[in-house]
């Protein structure tokens, strides 16, 4: 808390004097200060430059998801999050796929839309047809810009135009199409967009307003799939309840914003600890699920002729290997090392496997003992732990907080002063 947020010249300092600063004009602690002072796996100095005002870190836990295999390779996929369970998750619907191969899954190529907003254009239908006239001009332009991405195979291919009716009357949306690489594009397409909108205007005689990438990545989808042995799963009746679960979700958006976060449990922790723009996935997913007027599952549920459950992802995936955190941060590296992801592609694919089995996780615990039993204890672990238990303290005072169903800090807090003095 502070009295006065007005903290001129802050972002000058080194991080060591917003520290001091932040202590004076804060009621931080020394101890307060010196733990957010600490970057973790990140070198100061790299997390100094990567945004501003910095004054220190903030780590999550890093889990790791076992048992995946997605198209037909293995891998140990890195997750960071603060949510119990979703790790133990993923693993164990994983675990559950291999018996029917896993997950296969499939991608439609890293491209992203640029938008040029153009207003004030005296004859908005004509100037869309002189704005595809002059296409091939609009691409080089746009392409110049980046001549690597072109040399690898990327950069600019298309131009869409369209004319929207808005609030402020009409207007002439020019849109670059750039298959972005390896990267996630956001830079790459922003720097294109902005290029080519004096072009844009010379053309249309409008005036170029926002020069933006769209986050409805609706050209950059993963398609995910996988078959779940009923028998492994338990049963006909979980089967049926899974389809059910899902068919709740397609008719309601207030249970499918709960479906959808469920996927993006796995997909955000993933997009964490590799280094990506999570806001981006999050809008992409969300925007995606709606793009036809009604808020939708991202996956769906059946019942194959075996009886089995077939299960299917399909959403947005922007993700990069090639700048941004990707590239900056060493845990976002060695993460990705330590799935051996060799492209942006690939990634994306990783990470539409693991929203699948996070849904399918999450819909088995739901439509049969509920998520609470599972959640609980662990949720009593790190009740336990805040409360100042350590060692094997944390097991005990865990398994009597469940006992006596009174999973609440000021009770483990008891507890730890009960039992520490009797051992
Ligand atoms: C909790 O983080 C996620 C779930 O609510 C997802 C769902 O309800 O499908 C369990």
């Amino acid at each position: 808390m502070t009295e006065n947020s007005e903290l001129r010249g802050f972002y000058k300092l080194t991080m060591g004097e917003r520290r001091q600063l932040l202590k004076k004009v804060t009621s931080l602690s020394d101890d307060e200060i010196k733990i957010l002072a600490n970057t973790g796996g990140l070198p100061a100095e790299t997390a100094d430059h990567m945004i501003e005002n910095v004054v220190g870190g903030y780590t999550y836990p890093l889990g790791v998801a076992t048992n995946f295999t997605i198209n037909g390779k293995d891998y140990l996929v890195p997750m960071a999050l603060e949510e119990p369970s979703v790790v133990a998750a993923a693993s164990n619907a994983a675990k559950m796929a291999r018996v029917k191969g896993g997950f296969k899954v499939t991608n439609t190529g890293p491209v992203m839309i640029g938008q040029i907003q153009v207003v004030n254009v005296p004859k908005p239908e004509g100037a869309k047809a002189k704005l595809l006239e002059r296409k091939i001009d609009l691409l080089k332009k746009a392409n110049d810009q980046d001549p690597m991405l072109v040399s690898l195979g990327g950069g600019a291919k298309d131009l869409n135009v369209k004319v929207l009716s808005s609030l402020k009357g009409p207007m002439v949306i020019a849109e670059l199409i750039v298959n972005t690489g390896d990267a996630m594009g956001a830079n790459a397409v922003n720097t294109m967009a902005e290029a080519v909108a004096p072009m844009v205007e010379e053309i249309t005689g409008g005036r170029a307003l926002l020069r933006i990438i769209s986050n409805l990545a609706d050209r950059r989808l993963v398609r995910a799939t996988a078959v779940f042995d009923r028998e492994t799963i338990g049963g006909g009746d979980v089967v049926d309840g899974i389809v059910y679960a899902y068919a709740f979700a397609d008719a309601d958006p207030y249970r499918c914003a709960t479906h959808n976060k469920g996927i993006m449990n796995g997909v955000v922790a993933v997009g964490i600890a590799c280094g990506q723009d999570i806001r981006a996935l999050e809008a992409g997913a969300h925007s995606y699920a709606s793009r036809n007027g009604r808020y939708k599952p991202l996956t769906t549920w059946e019942k194959n002729r075996d009886g089995d459950l077939v299960g299917t992802l399909e959403m947005p995936m922007a993700v990069g290997l090639v700048g941004g955190a990707a590239r900056t941060h060493p845990a976002a590296r060695a993460n990705i090392r330590m799935l051996g992801v060799k492209t942006a592609i690939e990634l994306a694919e990783v990470m539409g496997a693991v929203g699948l089995a996070q849904n399918f996780a999450a819909l088995r615990a739901l439509a049969s003992e509920g998520i609470q039993k599972g959640h609980m204890k662990l949720h009593a672990h790190n009740v336990a732990s805040s409360a100042g238990a350590t060692g094997e303290l944390i097991d005990i005072i865990a398994a009597r907080l469940i006992e006596e169903r009174k999973i609440r800090f000021d009770r483990a807090k008891e507890l730890v002063a009960e039992l520490s003095k009797e051992k």
